[in-house]
């Protein structure tokens, strides 16, 4: 398997390549305002790009939309709740085929309605759902309710040894494992909803304290 991150400019924003090396097929995830590189990955690969798959339709996560979808020809993936133009709307469980590589979507409102995450192989590339040590900004109501149930729900119930690929490099490191989340996350550490709604609530004065960016 072919998988790639790539830095894309906005705020930090991280694109995707994931293919099947043998079939020489795959998609990419969330190009941003400058996907130059994302698309020069695939041709130094010699990719046909099938998919140009949103995790939400954040302008920060489709910018490069238009650019990638006009040089590969690819179908745009979103979820069936998104507001922005798609190709093809994706659910929950639904799997998106790439040669021999199957790439699941996780639905994982919370951020926004739409938000899904993408597990191929053992690694889940996460969007705005979860960083590393950090969670999806939300209101301190209804989405950050649902943002919890995704999180617990969902993406804390995979292997620890799944590997962990975040929409932007907010973190000290670019990717992390749901097992390294769970022991470090200060959001995923607090499994009650009211301390994890108190943390967002704190956010800025905890980030204050403890020197993060
Ligand atoms: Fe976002």
């Amino acid at each position: 398997m072919i998988f790639e991150q790539v830095k894309t400019g906005g705020d930090r924003n991280f694109a995707y390549l994931v293919a099947d090396e043998n079939a020489k097929v795959g998609l990419v995830v969330d190009p941003s305002f400058d996907c130059e590189e994302l698309l020069e990955r695939v041709r130094a690969h010699g990719l046909r790009i099938k998919y140009i798959v949103n995790t939400h339709s954040h302008v920060d996560h489709v910018a490069g939309n238009a650019t990638v979808k006009g040089k590969t020809g690819a179908q745009v993936v979103m979820h069936s709740l998104a507001g922005a133009k798609h190709d093809v709307s994706v659910d929950d469980g639904d799997v998106l085929e790439l040669g021999s590589l199957r790439a699941t979507v996780l639905h994982t409102p919370g951020h926004t309605v739409d938000s899904i995450c993408v597990l191929v192989d053992g690694k889940l590339v996460t969007g705005d759902t979860l960083f590393v040590g950090k969670v999806g900004g939300t209101d301190f109501g209804e989405e950050a309710k649902r943002e919890h149930e995704s999180l617990w729900g969902k993406l804390m119930n995979l292997p620890d040894d799944t590997e962990v690929w975040p929409g932007h490099d907010y973190g000290t490191r670019h990717r992390s494992t749901i097992g390294e989340e769970k022991r470090t996350n200060p959001f995923i550490l607090r499994r009650d909803f009211k301390e994890f709604l108190e943390l967002k609530k704190n956010w800025l004065e905890y980030k204050r304290i403890h020197g993060i960016k």
